[in-house]
């Protein structure tokens, strides 16, 4: 047995302090919002992971085809020592990049960052099994509090996969690129995977599926509150809702209540009233276009340099430097 090191860099008692702080002002709001970070308990990571592999859910796969199409291509052009990975899951596509990084030679070094700690150990047990000579550092953080990025020696390539980086708002996004600039040296890259707007039938699509793993995973969120507030959802009373915004060009999920309703929150001290078919907000994706892009990351003062898409057209991978 592997045994992994976690190094956790999450304030002391996250889940009691945090995830309070986000449930009394979410769950108070009007129209009431929930941070997605929540959704990855151990329960969370392993739908997600279900996730991926439904017929519906394309970005995975359009991903995985791109990382192997130019895994090559990024190996050679980023020489990295050290891959860091935001956001990591299980790192399944990422052996790609480890495997091209460690036939040139370069890599010493994986540092998957993540908020859950199952998913990080999936992710890190996975590559040290893998590679024997890689020095493996998993780093248990919130990327939008603390990057977790080393300060090892060598080049860096930091690499945000799945098109995460849609899941944050869009000013979140801007002050999330900029702090991952300021953190890059000379010579370090970022490998930023992102989801392209598209059909809109797809788009729904892929985040509610038939077989309704997604309403499962969108659901796991009020499950967490029930085990670390104590809260008393019944998750049959809400029935999960994905919706494109043409507008700002992101799907929409939410929560929609099915009935009059009022839940007990002890860890936050509050009682809270949903009305018969009351949306909350879960989580937004955004979905990108490449001038876009490459106008958001020049803003953070990082400069595209390469650009890849699946056959198909439906995703993105942008490996960008600082400006
Ligand atoms: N990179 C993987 C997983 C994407 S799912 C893939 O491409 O398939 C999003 C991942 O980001 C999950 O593992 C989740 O636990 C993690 N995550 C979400 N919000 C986070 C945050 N604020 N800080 C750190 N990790 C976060
Ligand atoms: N990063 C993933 C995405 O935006 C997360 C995700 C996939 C997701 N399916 C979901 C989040 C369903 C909430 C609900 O594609």
């Amino acid at each position: 047995m592997t045994t992994i090191q976690i190094d956790r860099r999450l304030p002391e008692e996250f889940f009691a302090t945090a995830l309070r702080a986000d449930a009394l002002a979410g769950l108070t709001a009007t129209p009431k919002s929930l941070p997605p970070k929540w959704f990855y308990d151990e329960r969370g990571s392993e739908l997600f992971d279900k996730i991926t592999l439904l017929d519906e859910y394309y970005p995975t796969r359009a991903e995985r085809e791109i990382l192997a199409a130019a895994a090559g291509q990024i190996a050679a052009q980023t020489g990295a020592a050290t891959l860091a990975e935001l956001g990591s899951g299980s790192g399944d596509k990422t052996r790609l990049l480890l495997d091209a990084l460690a036939a040139a030679g370069t890599l010493r070094r994986y540092v998957p960052v993540d908020v859950s700690e199952a998913a990080l150990a999936v992710a890190a047990t996975r590559m040290t099994e893998r590679y024997q000579d890689l020095a493996v550092h998993a780093v248990l953080s919130d990327f939008t509090a603390h990057l977790g990025l080393p300060g090892d020696p060598g080049r860096r390539l930091v690499v945000f996969l799945g098109g995460t980086i849609g899941n944050l708002l869009p000013a979140e996004r801007a002050e999330f690129l900029a702090r991952v600039r300021a953190e890059l040296r000379s010579g370090d890259a970022l490998l930023l995977g992102t989801d392209l707007v598209k059909d809109p039938a797809v788009l729904v699509a892929a985040y509610d599926d038939a077989a309704g793993v997604t309403a499962e995973f969108n659901k796991n969120m009020l499950r967490v509150l029930n085990a670390e507030l104590g809260a008393d959802f019944d998750v049959d009373q809400f029935e999960h809702v994905a919706v494109w915004n043409a507008e700002a060009e992101w799907i929409e999920m939410r929560l929609r209540s099915l009935a009059d309703q009022t839940i007990h929150v002890p860890g936050i001290d509050r009682t809270v009233r949903f009305a018969a078919g009351e949306e909350m907000r879960t989580e937004i994706s955004a979905k990108f276009r490449r001038e876009g892009l490459a106008a958001e990351l020049a803003a953070a003062g990082l400069a595209m340099r390469s650009w890849w898409t699946d056959a198909g057209g439906r995703f993105g991978l942008s490996l960008s430097v600082p400006a």
